[in-house]
């Protein structure tokens, strides 16, 4: 592992332009379940009913108190080693995106800011008549809700949603573009905990693969984006990336959290 961790480093050590790719594996070691996995949220619960307009229009209230629940679990947790190793490589490169497809916020209370969500923000909440969106903790909402206190627009009174893009919905524009721009110009892309099993990841790594970007994969399981990295990691993100950190500055564990 450790020649794999020496050409990891070799690969960043030169680079100008870093793009990281982030799926529900980088919270994991947080404590937040993944989707896919054996324990993950698709095993818990369907995603037809819990991840698309029409199963929320069916089970407001199930689909709502599912989102409560993983509000406070994401509430409790604190971001990892990785959150925190991606959140300081920003200011090591003049080009740098993070994009994530976790709604979680432990990127930002990381520090990440050169970033963008693609799956949505699980605080969120959004007017099914207006758009408007909004942030629930700035409202008293109660723990878990009735047909009666479902959340409403402030505005327009109609129903509100979680602020999270379902299946069969489109990636937010500007995240999509900004996300399409780096991946087609970046000398390094790092994709970190992700099975690649929803499109806009492969298409991702295919752009960097297409103009010759070195492509990395973090993730303890080979999945469909293997193939295309370059440099296999296959090793939890909270281990790997602290050690790609100490190689990259020299700085020891004792700059980064325990994983
Ligand atoms: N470090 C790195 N990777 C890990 C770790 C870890 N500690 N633990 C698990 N993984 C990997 C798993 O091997 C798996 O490949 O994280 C990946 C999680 O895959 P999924 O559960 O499919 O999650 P993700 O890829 O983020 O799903 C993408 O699908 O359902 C939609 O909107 C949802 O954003 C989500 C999208």
């Amino acid at each position: 592992m450790t020649h794999k961790i020496d050409e990891l480093v070799d690969a960043f050590a030169n680079a100008r332009s870093v793009f990281v790719f982030t799926g529900a594996g980088a919270s994991k070691e947080s404590g937040l379940p993944t989707f896919r996995e054996i324990d993950g949220e698709w095993n818990q619960y369907d995603p037809m009913t819990y991840a698309t307009l029409d199963g929320f229009l069916s089970e407001p209230v199930r689909v709502w108190n599912m989102y409560r629940l993983r509000q406070r679990q994401i509430g409790d947790a604190q971001p990892n080693a990785a959150h925190i190793v991606i959140a300081q490589m920003e200011s090591r490169y003049p080009h740098f995106l993070l994009t994530t497809q976790n709604v979680d916020d432990l990127h930002e209370r990381a520090g990440s800011r050169k970033m963008v969500k693609i799956h949505g923000d699980c605080w969120g909440m959004r007017c099914m008549h207006c758009s408007e969106v909004f942030d629930t903790r700035e409202f008293s909402l109660p723990d878990e809700f009735t047909s009666e206190t479902l959340p409403r627009c402030p505005h327009c009174e109609v129903l509100c949603r979680p602020n999270i893009v379902w299946f069969g919905e489109f990636v937010p524009d500007e995240a999509m573009f900004a996300s399409i721009e780096r991946a087609s110009s970046c000398d390094v892309m790092l994709v970190v905990g992700t099975s690649g099993e929803v499109s806009g990841g492969y298409g991702f790594v295919e752009r960097a693969s297409m103009h010759g970007a070195t492509i990395v994969e973090i993730n303890p399981t080979e999945g469909i984006l293997t193939q295309h990295a370059h440099l296999w990691i296959p090793e939890p993100a909270g281990v790997a990336l602290p050690k790609l950190w100490q190689s990259l500055t020299g700085l020891g564990r004792n700059s980064l959290p325990p994983a």
